[in-house]
């Protein structure tokens, strides 16, 4: 085995311990394609040099480069979008008739758990505005967190090049819901203040106590290994409410964690509701057994900030 592989198999570790994700010998390529040059330029000579400097406490900008750089920030504009108009024709449609039955404003509550860029979080209030006649009459929680800062400043600025545009926003919501810049197009401010936006590692308690009817963590947990990606839908649990949604990739299923997560149907859309977990549903802090593997010290978190 060649030093450089071995070097390269230790950031691997790194990279695991900060946010779980593992990156197998197949994967292996992705160190030097995403991270040599940083190494270069951050003066390290080896990844075993810049694997030492990263494990050091006080070196949480490197963390979040080698987070940034080593993760997978792919998505686009109403990817799947059957989700969408599950959300809206089914559960938008649902909640409207329970307010209007019981008299109290319709509530919604949707984290978005890895936004990467944020084209998740935004096609899904573009959906809520373009559906619902007075946004503003809801009492509407948008969250969006993922543990890579690049990511989530782009998602916070919601500015976008050309071609992120034209994968999957339709133009009449790109001229409703964004303005052009010299470089691209920006999410107007009206919409992007609608969300809160914050770095967040899911195998990690979220810091607020908040619950939500819907969560999506989609195209995220195929980068972890079994045990970190039940650990990661525990937590998840936690934070919907009994009666929520969680929805995964188009690829995805949570059907191989047993019965713990029942499939259900919003139009073509397929979600889980958790069926398992009741006293975790009920008492959101009580703790979760860690994963021992998980060497979580030094993994810088931000809580969402608030608007
Ligand atoms: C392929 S993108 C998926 C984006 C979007 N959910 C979608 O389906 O289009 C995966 C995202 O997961 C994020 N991610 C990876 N590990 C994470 C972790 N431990 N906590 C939060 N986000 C994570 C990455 O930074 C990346 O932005």
């Amino acid at each position: 085995m060649s030093k450089e592989y071995q070097s390269a198999v230790r950031l691997c570790e790194v990279l695991y311990d900060l946010c779980g994700v593992l990156l197998d010998d197949s994967k292996l390529y992705l160190i030097e394609n995403r991270v040599g040059g940083l190494m270069r330029k951050m003066g390290y000579k080896n990844y075993d040099q810049l694997a030492d400097a990263a494990k050091r406490s006080d070196a949480s900008s490197i963390r979040d480069s080698l987070v940034d750089a080593l993760t997978t920030n792919e998505t686009y504009f109403f990817r799947d979008q059957q989700v969408f108009t599950g959300l809206s024709n089914h559960l938008v449609r649902q909640i409207e008739q329970d307010s209007r039955k019981s008299g109290v404003r319709p509530k919604l509550r949707i984290w978005s758990s890895a936004c990467s860029t944020g084209q998740e979080i935004y096609s899904v209030l573009f959906t809520l505005a373009t559906t619902i006649e007075n946004l503003d009459a809801w009492d509407l929680t948008l969250l969006a967190t993922d543990v890579s800062p690049a990511a989530v400043a782009q998602a916070r600025s919601g500015t976008y090049a050309e071609h992120e545009v034209t994968r999957g926003l339709p133009q009449a919501q790109r001229d409703k819901f964004l303005s052009q810049t010299q470089t691209g197009w920006q999410v107007l401010p009206q919409w992007r203040n609608r969300i809160t936006f914050g770095q967040h590692n899911l195998i990690n308690d979220l810091a607020s106590g908040n619950r939500f009817d819907v969560i999506l963590c989609r195209n995220v947990t195929i980068y972890f290994d079994a045990k970190t990606r039940k650990l990661v839908f525990e937590k998840l649990t936690r934070r919907l409410v009994p009666e929520g949604y969680l929805f995964v990739g188009g690829s995805e299923t949570l059907l191989d964690l047993g019965d713990a997560y029942k499939p259900h149907r919003l139009g073509a859309a397929v979600c889980y509701r958790p069926q398992m977990h009741q006293a975790a549903i009920a008492n959101p802090q009580a703790p979760l057994n860690a994963i021992t593997s998980l060497g979580l010290a030094g993994t810088k978190l931000a809580s969402p900030v608030k608007r």
